[in-house]
């Protein structure tokens, strides 16, 4: 499957790359080895040794050389081999292992993956979901056996909010909501709900008076290439003219494609100083979102690809609605930033 490949992806949490250890992963269908320098810096090489590639996460780490676990070639963190144990210990050149530029921000490891040198300011703002926010930051992670750009439709027709989501996230009282799609002045895609006197669900409602009483809800969710997700939404008293000090909060979506068919999601919300959930609401918060995620998107998500299969989507035909114009508009500019890219490719080549 093609990718944008020029771009910063979630590859795992920074935690998961611990020292000593070599994790590996699938990113955008390669292989991809993790581990840490002594000094406690990362470093990610194709996880495929040149040799009779075998994975190298089958190897070991040898101070801050990852040593092939089938012949002993050593390979160092730009992917160059610097260690052959046979014969006349000569070094090819052409053994070489691509090696990935990463960084680490927001707790989160981002791995560039494409061949156009590496441009630090792409990496997403998601500043209010760092460490050092002021805001209280819940976060997850989920395997999806689905294409990323089913999430992303997902995640960009918050329709469906009110009907899988049902007295959690949404309620069917809220279908027909006024949407507006627009562009914002970065090139970001949004998509805009209003729901006015409804129901609260039961997400809100923790976080908000917990007297289940009608209130105005709104939800905004941003959308920037590849598949960058910011999401706002809240509820509050009908006809207040702003938003309150809880109620709400700043979501993080991240997906990155493991395979055509999977991917790897990355959420967090972010909560505002007036939330302050205590240690059991926080837990019930979080188990929500969880089940919102695991038990409705994913399973939904997993029954579409399934139904799905390999069929390209816009070959089957899917009807389009009022609530698919931001993931039409989002699909269409994916489709041509993979077509620029490749232009580009073949103009370099
Ligand atoms: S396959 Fe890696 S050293 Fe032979
Ligand atoms: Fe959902």
């Amino acid at each position: 499957m093609n990718f944008i490949r020029n771009a910063w992806y979630a590859a795992c949490r920074s935690q998961q790359v611990r020292g000593g250890e070599i994790f590996h992963r699938i990113l955008l269908d390669e292989p991809v080895v993790f581990y840490r320098k002594q000094d406690g810096a990362l470093a990610a090489l194709r996880d495929r040794c040149p040799h009779r590639f075998v994975p190298l996460h089958l190897g070991k780490l040898q101070g801050d050389e990852i040593e092939c676990g089938y012949h002993g070639l050593r390979f160092d963190c730009a992917g160059r081999c610097v260690g052959n144990p046979h014969g006349d210990e000569k070094i090819l050149e052409v053994a070489k292992v691509h090696a990935y530029p990463v960084q680490e921000l927001y707790g989160l490891v981002w791995i560039w993956m494409g061949d156009a040198p590496a441009d630090l300011t792409r990496i997403p703002d998601y500043g209010l979901h760092g460490a050092d926010s002021s805001y209280q930051v819940v976060s997850g992670y989920l395997h999806v056996g689905a294409n990323y750009l089913l999430m992303a439709d997902n995640l960009l027709d918050l329709s469906h909010l009110m009907y899988l989501h049902d007295g959690l996230l949404g309620d069917p009282e809220q279908a027909g909501a006024e949407q507006v799609v627009e562009e914002d002045e970065e090139g970001r895609l949004v998509c805009r709900h209003w729901m006015p006197n409804s129901k609260v669900p039961a997400v809100f409602d923790l976080i908000y008076r917990r007297d289940q009483q009608p209130v105005d809800m709104w939800t905004e969710i941003r959308w920037m290439a590849p598949s960058y997700f910011w999401f706002d939404g809240g509820v509050r008293a009908p006809r207040l003219e702003e938003r309150e000090d809880h109620g709400w909060w700043y979501g993080q979506h991240i997906l990155t494609p493991e395979t055509g068919s999977t991917t790897h999601y990355h959420f967090a919300a972010a909560l505002p100083s007036g939330t302050r959930l205590n240690e059991v609401d926080e837990t019930k918060f979080a188990e929500m979102r969880r089940f919102a995620f695991a038990e409705q998107d994913k399973v939904m998500l997993e029954a579409q690809q399934a139904a799905l299969g390999d069929s390209e989507f816009w070959a089957m035909k899917p009807s389009l609605f009022s609530v698919d114009a931001a993931p039409a508009r989002m699909r269409r500019a994916v489709e041509r930033l993979i077509r620029e890219e490749q232009a580009q490719g073949r103009v370099q080549a």
